[in-house]
């Protein structure tokens, strides 16, 4: 599909559909959409009328216009309230067109919405929200339909060319499908081995540079809370660390670690059924997002160094198990009484944040499916956020607005980690059921010393059950567009 911002307005513009959006309570027809309507013979307002359209956020309503006209379909969307139109808006308004279009089978697409804040911006966030609408993944059907009539040809009406704000989106876009694709991809095909080789391949593909540590490497640097997870696994662990440097003399040094368990079972604290076991192959999910903000980031080639890790490794059950009660004793020398299996990830992001933090960057993100707790606080369309500093928690807000991934920040309540006190290790894995988001981030800080931090659970937005803005029912990508406006910022 090839997207193409152009001059020509809504009048001038012919091709197979027309897609215009309406604001809510302005359907009554003035100005150029008058002059429009005329020209389709009154189509518009016949389709305003049948449908009963409002212009409420997500409405849409289609049809065939007259055969003389230079036009054959028109699309109305919804935008809803006009003082509340942001660049979601547009982003999430583009998605509904093409997923509409493509239903429609039109292969040659105009859309007509209004411009918000500038007319690049406008071109990039539409571009995102085509695309990832139309993405889909068919690599593990045996009869994808190639043969199916594919949206061609789409411009973004009266915005005027504007190529690097689409090239820039369809870059981010590459990386928001490789996180996606390999938070989909099962535990048999995304092992700690193939997401090593993932990062092998683009580091090759992009000019990155990629240490990957053995598990004797692993030993060597004392990561016992990470190789204690690592344990029952038939597969090797990966600790993998993608680095992107800019030419020249960065202006920041900044860093993203993912949790990266390729599967979790909790371990001997099993997974019991009804618990969703079924679906902890997106316990990657950290990961994903951590590579395809890397795919992106080396392309986009910011003056920025970017450090990209993940401790990968299952979380499994076998003789060789860590038992519950175990005392691991990780990187930094902390000791930790693992009173549950199933809090694997903040085990492995224990020795993953004090490698990092031996770095020396200026701020570290880490990303995770961590609780099920979160899941439970926030649901599945906004991510929790926790940081030990203010201004990078406010850097995440505005990169998350400007992305339309929602974060909502949570406390980091000191009093809590008292839930995490042991009698017989420096703390516990696992504290009360009450506030288990809020522990599992207090755990965390454990392993960090001075450098800012920030940590998003996205355990509820790595993967959605029902389409939902530029999402089909799936992995996201949470939140790569995010980490990428973060490093641009
Ligand atoms: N990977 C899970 C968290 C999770 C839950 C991710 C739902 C995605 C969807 C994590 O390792 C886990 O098992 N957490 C436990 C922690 C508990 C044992 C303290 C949980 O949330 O139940
Ligand atoms: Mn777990
Ligand atoms: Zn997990």
């Amino acid at each position: 599909m090839q997207i193409q911002a152009v001059e020509t307005t809504q009048l001038d513009w012919t091709g197979d559909a027309l897609a215009v959006g309406l604001f809510e309570g302005e359907t009554d027809l003035v100005g150029d959409l008058a002059a429009l309507n005329e020209k389709l013979d009154g189509t518009i307002a016949e389709l305003i009328e049948d449908y009963e359209f409002t212009g409420k956020s997500g409405a849409v309503a289609v049809t065939r216009v007259g055969s003389k006209s230079p036009i054959r379909k028109i699309i109305l969307v919804g935008l809803g309230d006009s003082t509340t139109i942001t660049l979601d808006t547009l982003r999430t308004s583009a998605a509904t067109i093409a997923r509409t279009a493509k239903q429609e089978k039109v292969k040659t697409l105009g859309i007509s919405l209004p411009a918000v804040e500038k007319a690049d911006l406008s071109a990039q966030v539409m571009t995102e929200g085509l695309h990832l609408a139309l993405h889909q993944d068919t690599r593990f059907k045996s009869d994808a339909d190639e043969q199916a009539a594919k949206l061609e040809t789409v411009h973004l009406l009266a915005l005027g060319d504007q190529p690097s704000a689409i090239q820039k989106a369809e870059t981010i876009v590459s990386g928001v499908i490789l996180a996606r694709e390999l938070v989909s991809a099962p535990a048999n095909e995304v092992t700690p081995i193939t997401l090593a080789e993932t990062a092998q391949k683009l580091a090759s593909d992009y000019g990155l540079d990629l240490e990957i540590l053995e598990q004797e490497d692993c030993e060597k640097l004392g990561m016992g809370a990470y190789l204690g997870v690592a344990k029952a696994s038939d597969l090797p662990p990966k600790f993998i660390h993608l680095t992107y440097k800019p030419q020249g003399t960065p202006r920041r040094k900044l860093a993203i670690v993912g949790k990266g368990l390729t599967f979790d079972s909790g371990g001997l604290n099993l997974k019991p059924s009804g618990s969703g076991i079924e679906t902890m192959k997106m316990d990657m999910g950290g990961a994903g997002a951590t590579f395809g903000a890397a795919k992106a980031i080396a392309q986009l080639k910011p003056d920025v160094e970017v450090h990209f890790i993940s401790a990968a490794t299952e979380n499994m059950i076998s003789g060789h198990a860590m038992h519950p009660g175990d005392i691991l004793k990780a990187s930094n020398g902390k000791t930790i009484e693992v009173n549950n299996t199933d809090a694997e990830g903040r085990l492995t992001l224990a020795d993953a944040l004090v490698f990092t933090e031996k770095l020396e960057v200026d701020a570290m993100v880490d990303l995770a499916t961590l609780t099920g707790a979160c899941v439970v606080a926030l649901g599945e369309e906004i991510g929790g956020m926790w940081s030990s500093d203010d201004g990078l928690a406010q850097e995440f807000q505005t990169a998350s607005n400007l992305a339309g991934e929602k974060l909502w920040q949570m406390p980091l309540e000191e009093k809590y980690f008292e839930g995490l006190k042991s009698p017989i290790a420096d703390m516990k894995n696992t504290g009360p059921r009450a506030g288990g988001s809020i522990t599992a981030a207090l755990f965390l800080k454990q392993f960090i010393e001075k450098t800012p931090w920030v940590h998003l659970d996205i355990a509820g937005t790595a993967w959605i059950d029902k389409d939902s803005g530029v999402n089909s029912a799936g992995a996201t990508g949470f939140p790569v567009r995010t980490l990428v406006n973060w490093v641009l910022s």
